[in-house]
């Protein structure tokens, strides 16, 4: 197999002027060798100096940057070996016009195979032990853990705090009190992602899903959905407010008060008079149930404090006739008000509400009109 004919061992040797060596040159991995050293260097400077990340503002951020930061440093002087390598066989020995032979049959390099091998065995390996590490961490229970219920459904998150005994459609958050969120979806696939905190996890009907993080910078961040659950995928933002812990408590007991709503200030606004709906629903109690069902997320209302805008003003109804905002909620579809899409609303919404509810959410709305 390794005969060679006369004639290619010539065309593939060449002219003996074009070994570098005798030319006086540096051995070519003595080359290669000098300028990857080099392009790395400068490769992981411009890695590190490039700002990659959203701002943080959780403990598992710092894990997790520090994790890809270790990771481009790695991964850089081995894309720049590969790139040198390449590069400089290509320009180097490249084939002389019209030079048609095959090259020399080279059966291997057992020291060579044995390096790039092992080396990079041992680098994954010894990533995948770190990032295994710090994944281990960031899951570990943490002592006084405050519990958030997270449920997604199309297209809006929602959150309850067993503990304190409030439900709402903004996340907010005391800082440096460990979290611990369990993500449910009352309909399709979401992913619950709030990139300032790093960590991401889907929604899975059926199974509840886990995030433990701390948040550790008062601020507002983005809550995002980061997988497609429909036409109004891209409009499934909210907001978290990560707070001082005592104005936290104070959000708290203020939603306590809003949610025990009817008797005490529920109805402070406008007023109690009431047409539409029927039994015993009121107002109060549809107020709540907008919150409670995401409604705000995509409807602007000013009753509510709700700004969305995928769908149309609530508080400026094209028409305040009860059956047609009843109607409107059951079959979103059956008069689409002009300039917004249809079937983004998801056409089962009337499902999910009970009579009572749905009595009391249109009436809340009707007396909700500017
Ligand atoms: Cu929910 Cu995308």
């Amino acid at each position: 197999m390794s005969e060679r004919d006369p004639v290619s061992q010539e065309t593939a040797k060449g002219p003996p002027e074009t070994d570098p060596r005798l030319a006086g040159e540096k051995h070519p991995v003595a080359r290669m060798l000098a300028i990857g050293v080099v392009a790395s260097l400068v490769g992981i400077a411009i890695c590190l100096l490039i700002d990659w990340f959203p701002v943080d503002a959780s403990g598992a951020a710092h894990k997790i940057d520090t994790l890809y930061d270790v990771l481009l440093i790695c991964s850089v002087p081995v894309f720049i070996l590969v790139m040198t390598i390449a590069i400089y066989s290509v320009v180097r020995f490249r084939a002389k016009p019209g030079d048609m032979g095959d090259g020399p049959p080279i059966h291997g390099n057992t020291r060579l195979e044995v390096i790039w091998v092992t080396i990079p065995f041992i680098m994954v390996t010894a990533l995948a032990i770190y990032g295994w590490i710090v994944l281990d961490d960031l899951e570990a229970k943490q002592k006084n853990e405050m519990v958030v219920n997270v449920t997604g459904q199309q297209f809006a998150w929602t959150f309850e705090y067993p503990d304190q005994n409030v439900n709402s459609n903004e996340l907010v958050l005391p800082v440096d009190q460990p979290i611990d969120f369990n993500i449910k979806t009352k309909d399709v696939l979401h992913s619950f992602w709030v990139p300032a905190f790093r960590l991401k996890s889907d929604a899975v009907p059926g199974l509840t899903t886990k995030i433990r993080l701390t948040p550790d910078r008062v601020g507002r961040y983005e809550v995002v959905c980061a997988e497609l659950c429909g036409l109004g995928h891209s409009t499934m933002r909210q907001f978290v407010r990560v707070l001082p812990a005592g104005e936290f408590d104070a959000w708290a007991r203020r939603q306590v008060r809003a949610g025990e709503g009817g008797t005490e200030e529920g109805e402070s606004g406008e007023g109690s008079g009431g047409q539409g709906g029927g039994g015993g629903a009121t107002a109060a109690d549809g107020e709540q149930i907008f919150t409670a069902q995401g409604c705000g997320s995509c409807h602007t209302l000013a009753a509510a404090n709700a700004s969305g805008t995928v769908g149309p003003d609530l508080g400026k109804l094209q028409d305040t006739d009860a059956s047609f905002v009843r109607e409107s909620i059951i079959d979103p579809s059956a008069k689409v008000e002009q300039g917004f899409p249809d079937g983004v609303m998801p056409a089962d919404f009337g499902n999910k509400l009970s009579r009572e509810e749905l009595d009391a959410l249109v009436k809340y709305l009707l007396e909700s009109q500017e």
